[in-house]
């Protein structure tokens, strides 16, 4: 998906008695993880989301429900949906995401390079294209 990656999440099956994901710091994920968010109790049709990051990375997994990703950077946009919980997206340069809840109640999770830091959003589309148009040059 444009410049991000979809990653495969470790998954052990269970016979009859569901699967077990996980990944480790270093050894899975290629940034330092400082921070663990996920976002849950979203209703059915809800939008969220609506900005980039200069700096942050992260990697996005929907553990439970289904998560429509709409991700926009330097390499173009695409559409992803998130519905298995062994499916991540790593999002490693500024990019543009809106999530579209397509199920009540997913939960989508997010493992993060740094700590928050609200000026490391961009909640702008405008500025966010402009913003690419300066790293390009
Ligand atoms: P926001 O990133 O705007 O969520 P979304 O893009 O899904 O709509 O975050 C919502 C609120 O939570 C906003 O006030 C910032 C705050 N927040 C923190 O305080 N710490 C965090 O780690 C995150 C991700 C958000």
């Amino acid at each position: 998906v444009v410049g991000c990656k979809i990653v495969h999440i470790n998954t052990i099956p269970t016979v009859d008695a569901g699967e077990l994901s996980f990944f480790e710091a270093i050894h899975d994920v290629a940034f330092e993880i400082k921070r663990i968010y996920y976002i849950s109790k979203v209703p059915e049709g809800t939008r969220r989301g609506f900005h980039a990051h200069k700096k942050l990375k992260q990697l996005l997994f929907c553990p439970y429900g289904r998560i429509q990703l709409v991700l926009e950077n330097e390499k173009g946009r695409e559409e992803i949906e998130l519905s298995d919980p062994s499916i991540g997206v790593m999002i490693e340069e500024p990019t543009w995401r809106e999530m579209l809840w397509i199920q009540k109640d997913s939960v989508l999770c997010v493992a993060a390079s740094d700590f928050y830091d609200p000026n490391d959003y961009i909640r702008n589309y405008e500025e966010f294209k402009k913003y690419l148009d300066e790293l390009g040059r």
